[in-house]
């Protein structure tokens, strides 16, 4: 929507990153594992916003496709890019209603949701493919000041995959002390799902 590009071109339009330069922790505890399990390279990045989770994957081997609505971030991530010395295919997409035409061996979803894509991303795995995904978890304090459908609900995500052919690898609920929360600090839950193999 044009109203998600404008908000988030204002937000990317500092000099600062707004999620910073180093990779999510969660892509970097699982690296090693994703590139064990991975059926082969290709990696999506799902709302990959400055891109700092794209950078890493290709640094890593993965030839990255990296989507996003904000044409600030993606302007941004190509900048990494090229500093980092790797190629990634930035395309600014609406991912409301979108479809994703390609397979991938590896997708991630990375503060971004979107409960009508999750089928898409699934269908969109290779046989084996895998999935990571790092979301805002609700709270009373977050359910105040967000609309409800950017918060994941506790134990929607396990719910959400288990009805998929494949296995939950791993998953967690983060929570946070309300006194605690604020930008970068945040109550997360996190999921790593393999799809079935043929
Ligand atoms: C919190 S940022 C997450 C960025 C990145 N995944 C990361 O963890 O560094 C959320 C991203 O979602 C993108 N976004 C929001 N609505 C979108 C839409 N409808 N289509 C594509 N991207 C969208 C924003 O532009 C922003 O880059």
């Amino acid at each position: 929507m044009e109203e998600d590009r404008i908000k988030w071109n204002r937000r990317f339009a500092s000099e600062d990153s707004f999620l910073g330069e180093r990779p999510s922790p969660f892509l970097r505890q699982e690296i090693e594992r994703i590139k064990r399990l991975a059926p082969g390279m290709t990696a999506l990045d799902i709302a990959c916003g400055e891109g700092r989770n794209s950078v890493f994957l290709a640094q890593h081997g993965f030839l990255v496709t990296a989507l996003d609505i904000s044409d600030v971030g993606i302007a941004k991530g190509r900048r990494r890019a090229e500093e980092a010395g790797v190629r990634v295919d930035f395309r600014q997409v609406d991912l409301d209603g979108y479809h994703i035409a390609e397979s991938f061996d590896l997708i991630i979803n990375f503060n971004f949701l979107l409960r009508a894509l999750i089928p898409e991303e699934v269908a969109a795995l290779v046989p084996g493919g895998l999935l990571l995904f790092d979301t805002i978890l609700e709270s009373p304090q977050l359910l105040a000041t967000h609309k409800p459908d950017y918060l994941l609900r506790h134990g929607e995500l396990v719910r959400i995959f288990a009805a998929y052919d494949g296995e939950i690898l791993f998953a967690e609920e983060d929570e946070v002390e309300e006194q605690d929360q604020g930008q970068g600090n945040m109550p997360t839950t996190r999921l790593f799902f393999r799809k079935a193999g043929s």
